[in-house]
């Protein structure tokens, strides 16, 4: 997720955004860039840190400018592709955080009239469109401008030649630091908290000019009213947006990482998905790579796919895979893989390359590894993930699998429908779930005092009963295990006891039967049950001791709100215990060793 600064006052413009930029680092970035501002405009960017990057810096006679740290989403990390990005002029420059959809076109049309762009950015359309509109003032330029844009963005647009700033947010945060004869601007709290606790949250729509002494904020040209909130936060506690961990703000920010993943994809008109990317032509099955919580993900993008598109799929652990004697043929290889960086991906996929497997990865990381291997690349554009276990960026994987099993050709007409509208739909559900945590908090405590634990599931829930299990496991180190509810019966009911709960992931599916009879069977050997099920399961509480309730969905979509339901219970459960949740022992964000 990219960060965005802005300052206009007395002082020097430069330490302060470096200061601001270096507050929003917790979001992660990949390069970073600075204009200054005042009778004509410098530019800094480039790739890697903010501190390397003000170490070469020295223009302190400015008292206004704007930064940003980039999280790619469109083009590689480089210096080109770092915001600022100016006009042909080099008259304005702008920094944008959101996804424009339409850039394209709007690139086309600009060259077409003449504009040279120099990156391969979405954002840089916006510089663009002002400079052709920006015949008067700076502020009509930029409505001008957005009212050709579709997407979402969080802006900020200075001129040489003009005394404030024009800030603008739709679907993108972006708050005011209002301060003494200077005023600020920025994606989140942490950046201006140094300089002010007085903070106004704009509104979509929203459009604002900044100058040292004031602030004005229009929304569809007219003036509006935004009121002044104080912020009581810390610095630590505002860059965790009020959260105790960062777990549980990327556990909930899911509803708008899920958003951002589908945004521009599917078109509700004609229920179809374009994502511009081809399946190879005459393929006979699809393998599916992946470790850790992203190969759970593939264990159900196999159900996916095979109830889909009815195309052969196969998933294979890749730490498995490069010591395995596979056979491709025409297959469809897809790693999947949230920071692009697994060694044991690349190896799998460099290795399925080399079999003459055509490639696809799934990744959350622009200009990552993996994004050099293989054939074509396809972005869950989470954001940036900082808690160790993956929570945001497993949803959005799976995400991904729904797009790609649906933009197959022949995809059953109705099928497809009933799917697409009920995606556009998931995001709001998982907010409801989100919105009414209390339940699954309370019983997410109560497991802390186990040792043990069992998930079950069944069909497409069964890979889900294996991800919750592993999030429990990592964060609060209990004991927990995985497993398709029929085969407890083969083995592991030699564990049940009463000091054993089993929480079972419940679906109104074809597994309804089968799935009952053997929670019948776990009761009977008494071990504490508890079941995340359907809202519209009327039954399952004759069956077990508690029920959490979750948003009912179509079953091909049950993995995404059942599993925010189980990360939420081991995220209690560790909380119960006092565990270091961000940072749990013994692991690490990107496992770059074999
Ligand atoms: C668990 C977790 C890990 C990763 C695994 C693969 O919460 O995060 O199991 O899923 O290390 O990582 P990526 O997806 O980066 O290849």
């Amino acid at each position: 997720m990219c960060g965005i600064v802005g300052y206009v006052g007395l002082r020097p413009a430069l330490p302060i955004l470096v200061n601001s930029l270096q507050r929003l680092e917790y979001r992660g970035y990949d390069s970073c860039g600075i204009a200054l501002c005042g009778g004509h405009l410098e530019v800094f960017k480039d790739t890697g840190r903010i501190g390397d990057l003000s170490s070469q810096l020295t223009s302190n006679g400015y008292s206004m400018g704007i930064g940003h740290t980039r999280w790619a989403t469109h083009g590689k990390p480089s210096q080109a592709n770092a915001h600022p990005h100016t006009d042909c002029s080099g008259r304005i420059a702008v920094v944008h955080n959101g996804v424009i959809d339409n850039y394209l076109e709007l690139r086309t049309q600009l060259i077409r009239e003449g504009h040279t762009f120099r990156s391969e950015t979405d954002s840089e359309v916006i510089a663009h469109l002002v400079e052709k509109h920006h015949e008067g003032s700076l502020e009509s330029a930029v409505a001008a401008a957005l009212a050709e844009v579709k997407g979402s963005y969080a802006i900020i647009v200075v001129a040489a030649d003009c005394q404030y700033m024009v800030v603008a947010r739709h679907e993108n945060p972006l708050i005011i630091g209002v301060g003494y004869r200077e005023n600020l601007v920025a994606s989140d709290v942490p950046a201006v908290l140094d300089y002010t606790n007085k903070v106004i949250y704009l509104e979509d729509g929203d459009l604002a000019t900044e100058s040292r002494n004031t602030v004005k904020v229009s929304s569809g040209g007219k003036e509006q009213k935004r009121n002044c909130d104080h912020i009581p936060w810390s610095i630590e506690e505002a860059q965790k947006g009020g959260y105790e961990h960062f777990m549980l703000k990327e556990i909930h920010e899911q509803p708008k990482a899920i958003t951002e993943t589908l945004r521009g994809y599917l078109s509700h008109v004609e229920p179809q998905v374009n994502l511009g990317i081809e399946v190879p032509a005459g393929i006979d099955d699809v393998l599916l790579l992946a470790c850790g919580s992203s190969y759970h993900a593939t264990l159900i993008g196999k159900q996916v796919f095979e109830a889909l598109t009815g195309m052969p799929t196969r998933v294979e652990m890749a730490s498995e895979f490069i010591h395995a004697s596979p056979v491709l043929r025409r297959t469809w290889v897809i790693a999947v893989t949230q920071s692009g960086e697994t060694a044991d991906t690349l190896m799998a996929i460099k290795k399925a390359k080399m079999l003459g497997g055509k490639t696809l990865a799934v990744t959350n990381v622009v200009g990552s590894s993996i994004t050099r291997i293989a054939d074509q690349c396809f972005y869950t554009r989470a954001g940036p993930e900082i808690s160790v276990a993956a929570t945001k960026t497993f949803t959005t994987q799976l995400i991904a699998l729904y797009l790609l099993a649906l933009a197959w050709p022949d995809v059953g007409a109705k099928f497809k429908s009933t799917i697409v509208q009920d995606l556009g739909r998931l995001a709001s559900k998982v907010q409801r779930l989100l919105n009414d945590e209390s339940e699954i908090a309370q019983q997410g405590e109560t497991l802390a005092a186990f040792d043990n634990v069992l998930f079950v599931g069944r069909g497409i829930n069964y890979p889900v009963a294996l991800e919750g299990a592993l999030k429990l496991k990592e964060i609060s180190y209990i004991h927990a295990e995985g497993y398709a509810a029929g085969e407890l019966k083969h083995g592991p009911f030699a564990l049940l006891t009463p000091r054993t709960p089993v929480v079972a992931v419940a679906a109104l599916d074809n597994t309804r039967e089968s799935f009952l009879a053997n929670i019948r069977e776990i009761k009977a050997r008494e071990s504490p049950l508890l079941a995340i099920a359907d809202e519209r399961d009327t039954e399952i509480n004759k069956y077990v001791d508690c029920v959490v309730r979750v948003p009912g969905v179509e079953p091909l979509l049950t993995p995404v709100i059942n599993t925010v339901a189980l990360q939420l219970l081991a995220y209690f459960a560790a909380w119960k215990r006092g565990c270091e949740i961000d940072l749990p022992r013994n692991l690490a964000k990107s496992v770059t060793v074999p």
